[in-house]
């Protein structure tokens, strides 16, 4: 008999109201709409109201999630939020999200991997799902990565966005559901991209606000060729695991992180563009909730079929790696 497999019962997705154009940040930095196009495909992104916090767009991405899926929250077993925008450093945002939910029953803990976060979380929850542990699982991936980012740098204002995405795992027939997955790290390159500052090594002071130590940097040109490299390379991993092949990939859902990135990675796969979700021209990179706002966003829309495959990918601050094949289970 073939053992159960994690496979996604619900999706929901939230994206701020307030929209930040090419054209606004135009007035704001030395940029132009032409460059950010042409140099990422990112037309404009969302970004947070003052008064919500990266809790509050998971919460709202988690009520759709459960609402598709048909689930109470004290069904929840588990609550895994992916962020490296947490409300605040202790409590968890999924603690938060625990008590907002009322999922009484549900373990939290958030988990650290920037925007392979999802991708890490979900393969956690299949681990649980598969053993028979735990039955339904909530994996969120929430950000609001316009509080860490140095507005007056135009180096990274203009790719990152705000938004959070969610998955309610549970266990389907081992057809389906999370067939391989492939996570890796290579802390070599952490310097790549990070905030320097309000950690243990370098603890908040006036001297680190005043050096604007508390933003995120980014050395684009490596992480862009990490990217590019990684991108085929752990898919093709997945797709071994899963005992598949390039050719099987009915829809690639990457990591919304540049079209250059997405179009290069998705030739050495031989994928074309009609089967590849992106959705960066409307809400730019958005880390560790990239993967699921799109695949949410996707599924309300109901691109995906019964039996499709899908490839899931993400890479980003660690430097981190993740990717996964799923065979979707839905009927719609
Ligand atoms: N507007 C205008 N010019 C700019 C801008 C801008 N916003 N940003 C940089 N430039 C300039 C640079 O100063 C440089 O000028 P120079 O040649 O005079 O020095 C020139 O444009 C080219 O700069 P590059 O950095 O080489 O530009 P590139 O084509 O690499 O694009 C980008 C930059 C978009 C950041 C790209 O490197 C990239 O997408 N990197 C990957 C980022 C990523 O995927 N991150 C994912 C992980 S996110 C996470 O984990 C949280």
């Amino acid at each position: 008999m073939k053992k159960n497999r994690a496979g996604i019962f619900g999706t929901g997705f939230y994206l701020p109201d307030e929209k930040l154009t090419n054209f606004d940040l135009e007035k704001m930095v030395d940029t132009s709409d032409e460059w950010i196009v042409e140099r990422t495909g990112i037309h404009e992104r969302r970004i947070a109201g003052k008064t919500m916090a990266t809790s509050d767009m998971a919460f709202n991405a988690a009520k759709m999630a459960l609402e598709d899926a048909g689930i109470t929250p004290d069904e929840l077993d588990l609550i895994i939020v992916a962020t490296i925008s947490s409300d605040r450093i202790i409590p968890s945002t999924a603690c938060m999200l625990q008590n907002m939910l009322g999922a009484a029953h549900a373990a939290a803990f958030d988990l650290t991997a920037a925007c392979s976060g999802f991708i890490y979380a979900s393969s956690v929850a299949a681990q649980f799902i598969e053993s028979g542990v735990y039955k339904k699982i909530l994996v969120i991936g929430a950000e609001t990565l316009s509080r860490f980012i140095n507005w007056q740098d135009r180096n990274t204002c203009v790719i990152f966005g705000d938004g959070a995405g969610a998955a309610v795992y549970g266990a389907v027939d081992g057809e389906y559901g999370i067939l391989g997955f492939d996570l890796g790290a290579d802390g070599a390159g952490g310097d790549y991209l990070d905030i320097p500052a309000g950690g243990s090594r370098c603890p908040a002071s006036i001297e680190t606000v005043e050096n604007k130590l508390h933003y995120l940097r980014m050395n684009g040109r490596e992480v862009f060729r990490f990217s590019v490299k990684i991108f085929g390379e752990t898919i093709l991993k997945s797709l071994e695991k899963a005992d598949l092949q390039k050719k099987d990939i009915d829809w690639l859902v990457p990591h919304q992180a540049n079209i250059r990135i997405i179009k290069t990675g998705a030739k050495r796969l031989a994928v074309p563009m009609e089967k590849i979700i992106v959705n960066l021209d409307k809400y730019g990179n958005t880390s560790a909730a990239s993967v699921p706002i799109a695949l949410a966003e996707a599924a309300h829309n109901k691109v995906f079929k019964k039996g499709d495959i899908l490839a899931l990918v993400g890479f980003g601050a660690g430097l981190t790696w993740a990717s996964c094949i799923m065979k979707w289970s839905r009927e719609e």
